[in-house]
Protein backbone atom coordinates (compact mmCIF):
# COMPACT_ATOMS: atom_id res chain seq x y z
CA UNK A 1 0.00 0.00 0.00
CA UNK A 2 1.12 3.52 -1.08
CA UNK A 3 2.10 5.93 1.63
CA UNK A 4 0.35 9.45 1.15
CA UNK A 5 2.19 12.43 2.11
CA UNK A 6 -0.21 13.73 4.28
CA UNK A 7 -2.18 13.79 7.72
CA UNK A 8 -5.38 13.85 9.11
CA UNK A 9 -5.26 14.43 13.04
CA UNK A 10 -8.45 15.38 15.43
CA UNK A 11 -9.78 18.28 13.13
CA UNK A 12 -6.45 18.56 10.95
CA UNK A 13 -5.69 17.95 7.54
CA UNK A 14 -2.63 18.26 5.88
CA UNK A 15 -1.43 17.05 2.22
CA UNK A 16 1.24 17.33 -0.11
CA UNK A 17 -0.17 17.33 -3.78
CA UNK A 18 0.94 17.28 -7.15
CA UNK A 19 -1.12 18.66 -9.80
CA UNK A 20 -1.56 19.22 -13.54
CA UNK A 21 -2.65 22.32 -15.41
CA UNK A 22 -3.66 20.53 -18.93
CA UNK A 23 -4.94 22.97 -21.43
CA UNK A 24 -6.25 21.99 -25.11
CA UNK A 25 -7.91 24.13 -27.68
CA UNK A 26 -9.02 27.05 -24.90
CA UNK A 27 -10.14 24.45 -22.64
CA UNK A 28 -8.45 23.45 -19.37
CA UNK A 29 -9.01 20.41 -18.09
CA UNK A 30 -11.03 19.85 -14.13
CA UNK A 31 -12.22 16.38 -12.59
CA UNK A 32 -15.71 16.50 -10.77
CA UNK A 33 -17.76 14.02 -9.25
CA UNK A 34 -21.21 13.40 -8.04
CA UNK A 35 -20.87 14.40 -4.30
CA UNK A 36 -19.27 17.69 -4.86
CA UNK A 37 -20.84 20.39 -6.14
CA UNK A 38 -17.42 21.96 -7.91
CA UNK A 39 -14.81 21.27 -10.10
CA UNK A 40 -11.35 20.24 -8.33
CA UNK A 41 -7.92 20.50 -10.52
CA UNK A 42 -6.45 17.15 -12.04
CA UNK A 43 -3.65 15.67 -9.45
CA UNK A 44 -3.48 14.31 -5.98
CA UNK A 45 -1.47 13.37 -3.13
CA UNK A 46 2.67 12.64 -3.34
CA UNK A 47 3.49 9.34 -1.96
CA UNK A 48 6.29 8.69 0.24
CA UNK A 49 9.31 8.54 -1.53
CA UNK A 50 8.00 9.72 -4.61
CA UNK A 51 9.14 12.87 -6.59
CA UNK A 52 6.58 15.51 -7.40
CA UNK A 53 7.22 14.83 -11.17
CA UNK A 54 6.81 11.06 -10.98
CA UNK A 55 3.26 11.64 -9.01
CA UNK A 56 1.78 14.20 -11.46
CA UNK A 57 2.78 11.89 -14.36
CA UNK A 58 1.18 8.88 -12.30
CA UNK A 59 -1.81 11.05 -10.99
CA UNK A 60 -2.83 12.13 -14.68
CA UNK A 61 -2.59 8.69 -16.24
CA UNK A 62 -5.07 7.23 -13.17
CA UNK A 63 -7.67 10.28 -13.91
CA UNK A 64 -6.95 10.85 -17.42
CA UNK A 65 -5.88 7.65 -18.90
CA UNK A 66 -3.31 9.16 -20.84
CA UNK A 67 0.39 9.40 -20.56
CA UNK A 68 0.95 13.35 -20.69
CA UNK A 69 4.89 14.56 -20.56
CA UNK A 70 5.12 17.17 -17.91
CA UNK A 71 6.64 20.92 -19.60
CA UNK A 72 7.25 23.01 -16.86
CA UNK A 73 6.46 23.31 -12.81
CA UNK A 74 4.75 26.40 -12.70
CA UNK A 75 3.09 27.39 -9.51
CA UNK A 76 3.84 26.12 -6.04
CA UNK A 77 0.80 26.60 -3.93
CA UNK A 78 0.22 27.21 -0.45
CA UNK A 79 -3.81 26.56 0.53
CA UNK A 80 -5.40 27.18 3.53
CA UNK A 81 -8.90 26.36 3.58
CA UNK A 82 -12.08 25.44 5.71
CA UNK A 83 -14.43 22.87 3.39
CA UNK A 84 -17.83 22.16 4.63
CA UNK A 85 -18.71 18.86 2.72
CA UNK A 86 -17.27 15.35 2.21
CA UNK A 87 -14.12 14.08 3.88
CA UNK A 88 -12.61 17.57 4.85
CA UNK A 89 -15.86 18.58 6.62
CA UNK A 90 -15.37 21.57 9.19
CA UNK A 91 -11.55 20.54 8.92
CA UNK A 92 -8.63 22.94 8.99
CA UNK A 93 -6.90 22.22 5.76
CA UNK A 94 -3.57 23.38 4.65
CA UNK A 95 -2.19 21.74 1.09
CA UNK A 96 1.09 22.67 -0.47
CA UNK A 97 0.86 21.59 -3.87
CA UNK A 98 3.35 21.83 -6.86
CA UNK A 99 1.00 22.66 -10.47
CA UNK A 100 2.71 21.58 -13.39
CA UNK A 101 2.07 22.86 -16.85
CA UNK A 102 1.57 19.57 -19.40
CA UNK A 103 2.26 19.04 -23.08
CA UNK A 104 -0.33 20.07 -25.09
CA UNK A 105 -1.41 16.89 -27.13
CA UNK A 106 -3.57 18.73 -29.38
CA UNK A 107 -6.38 16.72 -29.05
CA UNK A 108 -8.98 16.24 -25.64
CA UNK A 109 -9.73 13.09 -26.33
CA UNK A 110 -8.87 11.56 -23.10
CA UNK A 111 -9.53 7.32 -21.46
CA UNK A 112 -10.89 8.37 -18.50
CA UNK A 113 -11.93 5.11 -15.77
CA UNK A 114 -11.41 6.48 -12.77
CA UNK A 115 -13.10 7.01 -9.39
CA UNK A 116 -12.65 8.56 -6.51
CA UNK A 117 -14.20 8.52 -2.78
CA UNK A 118 -16.72 5.25 -4.33
CA UNK A 119 -18.28 7.53 -7.26
CA UNK A 120 -17.03 8.36 -10.94
CA UNK A 121 -14.94 10.53 -11.20
CA UNK A 122 -15.52 12.52 -14.55
CA UNK A 123 -12.99 14.96 -16.97
CA UNK A 124 -14.13 18.83 -17.66
CA UNK A 125 -12.84 20.48 -20.07
CA UNK A 126 -13.87 24.16 -19.08
CA UNK A 127 -13.44 26.81 -21.25
CA UNK A 128 -10.72 29.01 -20.16
CA UNK A 129 -12.44 32.70 -21.11
CA UNK A 130 -15.38 31.56 -18.50
CA UNK A 131 -13.56 29.52 -15.98
CA UNK A 132 -15.38 32.39 -13.04
CA UNK A 133 -18.83 31.10 -14.05
CA UNK A 134 -17.75 28.07 -13.00
CA UNK A 135 -16.88 26.81 -9.08
CA UNK A 136 -13.76 25.30 -9.57
CA UNK A 137 -10.58 24.60 -7.40
CA UNK A 138 -7.94 26.25 -7.42
CA UNK A 139 -9.54 29.54 -7.27
CA UNK A 140 -6.63 31.43 -9.12
CA UNK A 141 -6.49 29.36 -12.13
CA UNK A 142 -8.49 31.54 -13.92
CA UNK A 143 -6.98 34.30 -13.54
CA UNK A 144 -3.11 32.93 -13.92
CA UNK A 145 -4.16 31.60 -17.43
CA UNK A 146 -5.14 34.57 -19.00
CA UNK A 147 -1.85 35.88 -18.31
CA UNK A 148 1.59 35.67 -19.31
CA UNK A 149 4.34 33.84 -17.09
CA UNK A 150 7.83 33.81 -16.88
CA UNK A 151 9.37 30.78 -14.27
CA UNK A 152 7.92 29.51 -11.24
CA UNK A 153 5.27 31.11 -9.21
CA UNK A 154 4.56 31.30 -5.64
CA UNK A 155 0.75 31.44 -5.06
CA UNK A 156 -0.83 31.56 -1.32
CA UNK A 157 -4.28 31.11 -1.13
CA UNK A 158 -6.57 31.35 2.59
CA UNK A 159 -9.78 30.93 2.26
CA UNK A 160 -10.50 29.86 5.84
CA UNK A 161 -13.36 31.60 7.74
CA UNK A 162 -12.58 33.79 10.53
CA UNK A 163 -12.41 31.48 13.61
CA UNK A 164 -16.98 31.42 15.01
CA UNK A 165 -17.83 33.08 11.71
CA UNK A 166 -19.08 31.67 8.55
CA UNK A 167 -18.56 34.59 6.56
CA UNK A 168 -15.74 36.13 4.51
CA UNK A 169 -13.50 38.62 5.43
CA UNK A 170 -14.15 42.37 3.90
CA UNK A 171 -11.20 41.96 1.33
CA UNK A 172 -12.42 38.31 0.55
CA UNK A 173 -15.90 39.54 0.04
CA UNK A 174 -14.93 42.69 -2.13
CA UNK A 175 -13.19 40.02 -4.39
CA UNK A 176 -16.27 37.60 -4.44
CA UNK A 177 -18.14 40.93 -5.71
CA UNK A 178 -15.74 41.95 -7.99
CA UNK A 179 -15.22 38.51 -9.76
CA UNK A 180 -19.18 38.29 -9.69
CA UNK A 181 -19.64 41.13 -11.48
CA UNK A 182 -17.06 40.04 -14.53
CA UNK A 183 -19.62 37.19 -15.06
CA UNK A 184 -22.61 39.26 -15.17
CA UNK A 185 -21.94 43.25 -15.04
CA UNK A 186 -24.98 45.08 -13.88
CA UNK A 187 -26.04 48.33 -11.75
CA UNK A 188 -26.41 45.40 -8.91
CA UNK A 189 -23.12 45.58 -8.07
CA UNK A 190 -23.03 49.31 -6.86
CA UNK A 191 -26.30 48.42 -5.30
CA UNK A 192 -24.59 45.52 -3.20
CA UNK A 193 -21.94 48.52 -2.13
CA UNK A 194 -24.61 51.16 -1.43
CA UNK A 195 -26.34 48.19 0.73
CA UNK A 196 -23.21 47.36 2.36
CA UNK A 197 -22.07 50.79 3.12
CA UNK A 198 -25.67 51.28 4.99
CA UNK A 199 -25.56 47.81 6.49
CA UNK A 200 -21.98 49.13 8.18
CA UNK A 201 -23.27 52.36 9.28
CA UNK A 202 -26.12 51.54 10.86
CA UNK A 203 -25.10 48.04 12.38
CA UNK A 204 -22.25 50.32 14.11
CA UNK A 205 -25.47 52.92 15.66
CA UNK A 206 -27.35 49.68 16.54
CA UNK A 207 -24.98 47.74 18.70
CA UNK A 208 -24.71 45.30 15.61
CA UNK A 209 -21.55 44.33 14.12
CA UNK A 210 -20.63 46.57 11.69
CA UNK A 211 -17.86 44.25 9.68
CA UNK A 212 -20.46 41.38 9.81
CA UNK A 213 -22.77 43.42 8.57
CA UNK A 214 -21.10 45.14 5.67
CA UNK A 215 -20.10 41.66 3.91
CA UNK A 216 -23.79 40.43 4.48
CA UNK A 217 -24.97 43.81 2.50
CA UNK A 218 -22.09 43.13 0.29
CA UNK A 219 -22.85 39.56 -1.29
CA UNK A 220 -26.89 39.71 -0.31
CA UNK A 221 -27.22 39.63 -4.43
CA UNK A 222 -24.18 36.94 -4.90
CA UNK A 223 -26.05 34.95 -6.94
CA UNK A 224 -26.76 37.74 -9.86
CA UNK A 225 -22.87 36.33 -10.51
CA UNK A 226 -25.14 33.22 -12.34
CA UNK A 227 -26.73 35.50 -14.80
CA UNK A 228 -30.15 37.37 -15.28
CA UNK A 229 -32.44 35.52 -12.54
CA UNK A 230 -35.38 36.63 -10.65
CA UNK A 231 -36.15 34.40 -7.88
CA UNK A 232 -33.27 32.58 -9.46
CA UNK A 233 -30.66 34.41 -7.76
CA UNK A 234 -32.23 33.97 -4.48
CA UNK A 235 -31.13 30.40 -4.60
CA UNK A 236 -28.16 30.76 -6.69
CA UNK A 237 -26.90 33.07 -4.05
CA UNK A 238 -27.59 30.34 -1.16
CA UNK A 239 -25.78 27.45 -3.17
CA UNK A 240 -22.89 28.89 -3.98
CA UNK A 241 -22.74 30.63 -0.36
CA UNK A 242 -23.02 27.50 0.92
CA UNK A 243 -20.16 25.56 -0.99
CA UNK A 244 -17.67 28.16 -0.17
CA UNK A 245 -19.11 27.26 3.65
CA UNK A 246 -20.27 31.04 4.46
CA UNK A 247 -23.50 29.78 5.92
CA UNK A 248 -24.63 33.21 7.20
CA UNK A 249 -24.56 35.25 3.82
CA UNK A 250 -26.13 31.97 1.91
CA UNK A 251 -28.88 33.05 4.92
CA UNK A 252 -29.15 36.24 3.60
CA UNK A 253 -29.21 35.60 -0.04
CA UNK A 254 -32.37 33.50 1.14
CA UNK A 255 -33.75 36.01 4.22
CA UNK A 256 -33.46 39.29 1.80
CA UNK A 257 -36.51 39.51 -0.49
CA UNK A 258 -38.70 38.26 1.81
CA UNK A 259 -39.15 40.90 4.76
CA UNK A 260 -42.65 38.27 5.22
CA UNK A 261 -40.17 35.01 4.87
CA UNK A 262 -43.60 34.32 2.41
CA UNK A 263 -41.77 33.29 -1.30
CA UNK A 264 -45.47 34.17 -2.98
CA UNK A 265 -44.39 37.73 -2.02
CA UNK A 266 -41.32 38.12 -4.21
CA UNK A 267 -41.52 41.25 -6.37
CA UNK A 268 -40.26 39.63 -9.90
CA UNK A 269 -40.33 36.33 -11.84
CA UNK A 270 -40.92 33.37 -10.50
CA UNK A 271 -37.73 31.66 -12.99
CA UNK A 272 -36.85 28.81 -10.48
CA UNK A 273 -37.06 24.78 -11.11
CA UNK A 274 -38.91 22.91 -9.08
CA UNK A 275 -35.93 21.70 -6.40
CA UNK A 276 -34.86 25.40 -6.09
CA UNK A 277 -38.30 26.63 -5.31
CA UNK A 278 -38.61 23.97 -2.44
CA UNK A 279 -34.80 24.67 -1.47
CA UNK A 280 -35.81 28.63 -0.96
CA UNK A 281 -39.41 27.40 0.61
CA UNK A 282 -37.58 24.43 3.16
CA UNK A 283 -35.01 27.25 3.77
CA UNK A 284 -37.17 29.95 5.19
CA UNK A 285 -39.38 28.14 6.89
CA UNK A 286 -36.33 26.81 9.16
CA UNK A 287 -34.91 30.32 9.59
CA UNK A 288 -36.28 32.38 12.71
CA UNK A 289 -35.74 36.16 11.26
CA UNK A 290 -32.97 38.12 12.77
CA UNK A 291 -31.43 41.56 13.27
CA UNK A 292 -28.91 40.86 11.00
CA UNK A 293 -32.01 39.71 8.33
CA UNK A 294 -33.94 42.81 9.01
CA UNK A 295 -31.39 44.83 8.29
CA UNK A 296 -30.13 43.91 5.24
CA UNK A 297 -33.72 43.84 4.02
CA UNK A 298 -33.84 47.16 5.04
CA UNK A 299 -30.57 48.37 3.30
CA UNK A 300 -32.00 46.39 0.10
CA UNK A 301 -34.65 48.97 -0.09
CA UNK A 302 -32.69 52.13 0.41
CA UNK A 303 -30.32 51.11 -1.96
CA UNK A 304 -29.35 52.21 -5.57
CA UNK A 305 -26.40 51.86 -8.04
CA UNK A 306 -25.96 55.65 -7.48
CA UNK A 307 -26.28 55.83 -4.04
CA UNK A 308 -28.78 55.91 -1.24
CA UNK A 309 -32.14 56.34 -2.20
CA UNK A 310 -35.68 57.66 -0.84
CA UNK A 311 -37.13 54.48 0.67
CA UNK A 312 -40.24 55.57 -1.09
CA UNK A 313 -39.04 56.03 -4.37
CA UNK A 314 -36.97 53.07 -4.50
CA UNK A 315 -39.96 50.94 -3.75
CA UNK A 316 -41.96 52.90 -6.29
CA UNK A 317 -39.36 52.07 -8.84
CA UNK A 318 -39.54 48.71 -8.47
CA UNK A 319 -43.58 48.45 -8.54
CA UNK A 320 -42.99 50.07 -12.13
CA UNK A 321 -39.92 48.11 -12.93
CA UNK A 322 -42.00 44.66 -12.35
CA UNK A 323 -45.56 46.02 -12.78
CA UNK A 324 -46.34 45.04 -8.86
CA UNK A 325 -45.09 45.21 -5.11
CA UNK A 326 -47.14 43.28 -2.27
CA UNK A 327 -48.78 46.63 -0.30
CA UNK A 328 -48.03 44.00 3.06
CA UNK A 329 -43.84 43.90 2.08
CA UNK A 330 -44.16 47.45 1.27
CA UNK A 331 -45.73 48.36 5.06
CA UNK A 332 -43.11 46.00 6.63
CA UNK A 333 -39.93 48.05 5.36
CA UNK A 334 -41.43 50.81 6.20
CA UNK A 335 -41.82 49.34 9.95
CA UNK A 336 -38.14 48.20 9.13
CA UNK A 337 -36.95 51.48 8.64
CA UNK A 338 -38.67 52.73 11.87
CA UNK A 339 -37.23 49.70 14.22
CA UNK A 340 -33.54 50.96 12.92
CA UNK A 341 -34.14 54.30 13.90
CA UNK A 342 -35.08 53.65 17.10
CA UNK A 343 -32.60 51.83 17.55
CA UNK A 344 -30.11 54.08 16.66
CA UNK A 345 -31.91 56.85 17.87
CA UNK A 346 -31.31 58.89 14.79
CA UNK A 347 -32.97 59.70 11.24
CA UNK A 348 -31.99 56.74 8.87
CA UNK A 349 -31.10 59.09 6.25
CA UNK A 350 -28.89 61.52 8.03
CA UNK A 351 -27.15 58.26 9.59
CA UNK A 352 -26.24 56.86 6.28
CA UNK A 353 -25.53 60.13 4.63
CA UNK A 354 -27.91 59.46 2.34
CA UNK A 355 -26.98 63.02 0.00
CA UNK A 356 -23.06 62.21 -0.09
CA UNK A 357 -22.43 58.67 -0.47
CA UNK A 358 -21.55 57.80 -3.67
CA UNK A 359 -20.52 53.44 -4.18
CA UNK A 360 -17.21 53.05 -5.89
FE1 LIG B 1 -30.53 43.69 -3.51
Amino acid sequence: MEFNCGFIEDNRWFRYRAAAIIVEDGCVLFAGNEKDDYFYSIGGAVHMGETAEDAVRREVFEETGIHYEIDHLAVIHENFFKDNMGIQKDMDCHEIALYFVMKSRGTKELKSNSFTQGVRENMYWLPIAELSKYRAFPSFMKEYLQSEHAGVEHIVTDERIKEGYKYPLREEAERLLKEAESCNPGPWGNHSRTAAHCAETIAAKSGMNPEKAYVLGLLHDIGRKFGKRHLGHVSDGYSYMMTLGYDDVARICLTHSFNEKDISKYVGNFDTTEEETALIEEGLKAIELDDYDRLIQLCDSIAGAEGVMDQIERMTDVKIRYGAYDQEKWDTNITLREYFEDLMGEDLYVAVDKDNYKPE
